[in-house]
Parts: C-alpha cells; sequence; structure tokens
C-alpha cells in the first residue's frame, strides 16, 4: 500500500474556454468558424451555468483543490473596458470552491486571447505583456486572499509551438522566429505578472501566494541509444520542458514547479525495447508511459522546488484504462517523493468531458462523463476509485 502525506492536495482541472460555453469574444470562437472546425465550442459543458453543480460533484469525490481558468476575453471583451459583472461572476465561482472546502488554483491565460489581443498581434506584440498585466492587476486586486495558487500562463511552451510554429491553432504562424519570440514574451509577461500578484496581496496584508506556470512536460526517449539520438534528446529536454522554468528560477519567479504530463515522445530513428507500437494508448493515440512521470520527477529534484502536478489524465472510452493510467502514474509519482522529490499534490485532467481544442468533442477526458444533448453529469468508476485516494490519502 502507498500513503500519501496528510496535507496533499488532490483535485481535477478544468480550463474556461474548453467547459464554460459562449466565449464569444475570444480569439477561437472566430477562428473555430472561420476555417469551419468539425466541431464548435458552442455551449461546451455549460459550466459558466453550472459550475455550482460541478463543484458539487468534486467535493462529493472528496478533491481538496480545484484547477479552474479565467477567460481574460469575458473579463475585457473590449481593449480598457472591464467587465464589472464578469469579474463578479469569477469572484462567485471562486466563492463556491471555498465553501466547498476546495481551495482553487487560478490560471490566468490557458490558451485563448481576447479577439482585440489577437487584431494587435497577440503575444507578439511588444507591449503583450502590458496589456497582460493591466487584466491580470483587475483579476488580481477581485480575488486576492481568496486564491492560494496562482499559475500564470498555462504551457507556454504548447502554445507557442501549436499557435506559432506548427501553424495548428490561431493564428497559425508557422515560423521558429516568431515563435521564440512569443516565448520570450510570456517569460517577460510571467515575470511581471509574478510580481504584480504578490505587491497586490503586500498591500493587502494576505500572506504571499504560491505562483507559477503550469509547464507541459514529455518524457523523451531515444528509440536506439546511439549517441546521436541521445544526444537529441538532451537538447529536446533542455528546452522544450526545462528552458522556461530555468528562466523563471534565475529571475527568482517561481514558488514551485507546475507541471503537466501526458506521455512520452519517442526521439530518432530505430527499433527500441520499449517498441511504442507495443504501449497502451488513448484515444487520440498518445503513448501510456508512467515511467516517463518518475524520470521527468527525479530530473527536477536539483531545483529545490516543490512540484505541482497540475495536469495529468487520459481520454478513452475504456474507463478501466483511465483508472489504470491514474493508479500507476500515482504509484509513479509515489516513488519520485519516496526518493526526495517535494509534491504538493496532484490534479487531473479533466473534471469533465469537454472541448479539447482542434480535436473537438471526441476525446474523453473527464472523471465526470457529459452527454452534450441534455448536459447530464454521470460521474465515471475510475472517479470514485480516485476519490477514495483522495479520502484516505492510501492507494
Ligand atoms: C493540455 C491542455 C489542456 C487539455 C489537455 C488534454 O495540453 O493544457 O487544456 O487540452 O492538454
Amino acid at each position: 500500500m502507498i500513503e500519501f502525506p496528510k496535507e496533499f492536495l488532490w483535485g481535477a482541472a478544468t480550463s474556461a474556454y474548453q467547459v464554460e460555453g459562449n466565449n464569444m469574444f475570444s480569439d477561437w470562437w472566430e477562428w473555430e468558424k472561420r476555417i469551419s472546425l468539425k466541431h464548435l465550442s458552442g455551449l461546451a459543458c455549460r459550466h459558466y451555468e453550472f459550475y455550482a453543480q460541478d463543484f458539487d460533484l468534486a467535493k462529493g469525490l472528496n478533491h481538496n483543490c480545484h484547477r479552474l481558468s479565467i477567460e481574460w476575453a469575458r473579463v475585457e471583451p473590449e481593449e480598457g473596458k472591464f467587465s464589472g459583472e464578469e469579474l463578479e461572476h469569477y469572484r462567485r465561482v471562486i466563492l463556491a470552491l471555498k465553501e466547498r472546502g476546495l481551495r482553487p488554483i487560478v490560471t490566468l491565460h490557458h490558451f485563448t486571447n481576447p479577439i482585440w489581443f489577437a487584431k494587435i498581434g497577440a503575444w507578439r506584440n511588444r507591449k503583450a505583456d502590458k496589456y497582460f498585466l493591466r487584466y491580470v492587476e483587475k483579476v488580481v486586486n477581485i480575488l486576492a486572499g481568496e486564491v492560494p495558487f496562482w499559475v500564470t500562463i498555462n504551457e507556454p511552451n504548447v502554445y507557442a509551438y501549436h499557435s506559432y510554429l506548427l501553424g495548428l491553432w490561431p493564428p497559425q504562424g508557422k515560423s521558429f522566429f516568431r515563435a521564440r519570440q512569443v516565448t520570450h514574451n510570456l517569460v517577460n509577461a510571467h515575470i511581471q505578472a509574478y510580481h504584480l500578484i504578490r505587491d497586490i496581496y503586500k498591500k493587502n496584508n494576505l500572506s504571499y501566494p504560491k505562483i507559477s506556470i503550469a509547464q507541459n512536460m514529455q518524457a523523451f526517449i531515444p528509440r536506439l541509444p546511439s549517441l546521436a539520438n541521445k544526444i537529441a534528446v538532451y537538447l529536446k529536454h533542455k528546452f522544450y520542458n526545462l528552458e522556461f522554468i530555468e528562466k523563471l528560477i534565475a529571475h527568482q519567479a517561481i514558488d514551485f514547479i507546475g507541471m503537466n504530463y501526458y506521455s512520452p515522445s519517442w526521439v530518432g530513428k530505430g527499433g527500441s525495447k520499449d517498441d511504442p507500437s507495443v504501449l497502451r494508448k488513448n484515444s487520440m493515440g498518445w503513448d501510456i508511459y508512467p515511467q516517463g512521470l518518475y524520470d521527468l520527477l527525479m530530473g527536477l529534484k536539483n531545483y529545490n522546488l516543490p512540484v505541482f502536478i497540475l495536469e495529468n489524465g487520459i481520454c478513452t472510452d475504456n474507463d478501466a484504462l483511465r483508472w489504470d493510467y491514474i493508479k500507476e502514474h500515482l504509484e509513479s509519482l509515489s516513488r519520485a517523493m519516496q526518493n526526495g522529490v517535494k509534491i504538493l499534490g496532484y490534479v487531473y485532467w479533466s473534471l469533465l468531458d469537454n472541448f479539447e481544442w482542434d480535436k473537438g468533442f471526441g476525446p474523453r477526458f473527464g472523471l465526470v462523463e457529459v452527454d452534450y444533448h441534455t448536459y447530464q453529469r454521470t460521474i465515471r468508476e475510475s472517479a470514485r476509485k480516485f476519490s477514495e485516494v483522495c479520502l484516505t490519502n492510501k492507494l
């Protein structure tokens, strides 16, 4: 049997655009329609209306924290014009979490931008940080005191790659230079937001919250252990997984390492003893490799910062496989803890089935199933099994 510490945080995550519905001032809303994406986000899970019921479910599943994001475009639908009503909505949302004993982990940017910001070049704009900070200041002024964990930016590496290098997400840029420029601007924005958030807490005589990003990390594995493959793995690990985090550490602008882990990524050519074809897969074809979580966590030990798993999960129509995935990743996590890695908590992606970006509503990541016709929620068996771990701190 495995035991987790008493104060361990257990929960699930969502992001505003993927669950709320009707985010019509966001760049994705406009883009989905323009390129005629197969599934439009539309009403998504109607979480904007049903958040209280959804938090009841999380509480019933013994979660003690919850990660969600604030939709910038709702709060600032036009440049410089902030919506008091939407700010008030998010205050109610955060209070609803607290009333249920769920500690809020709040993300300020989760892939989507206001349309007006997209029109001026979004994160390529040299003043992107200024616009972002103005929004951050509004939100944090309203929520300071209620939020112990802030995540400024979700997966800056995924965002920069998908939106500016691979051409897959809006604005479909395909330039290495642009992706670097955006990464640079995101680093700057985070560093300033970090200090701004702390200043607001200080001004209000509040104890400091913990602030980080949610960094997507992949377990890079060489197909064959050749020197060339090993060098490629080293470089990918350094630039994809660690670069952003190291910059924030150098600027002393990070309190814990927020980590999102899903799968491995195979590097180089040739066969391998862990041949990817024999690994189990999620419904989007991503390999399942719990050992990768252990390896990555051990690699973070030297930074001497606690780690918080802010996303880990599987899309599948096979709920027994979902439970195996959770269980095996928790085993990896516990092994890393036994070997000296300090871990604050584990947040599963996602509480609900939701809009999986350009893949639409097909992939089912939820602990809770959503019927997109009736919007009815149904708790899955894997959620119940996970809820036992959350309750007992034992696996
Ligand atoms: C992560 C994203 C999240 C979700 C999962 C499956 O990269 O942060 O929004 O789409 O993948």
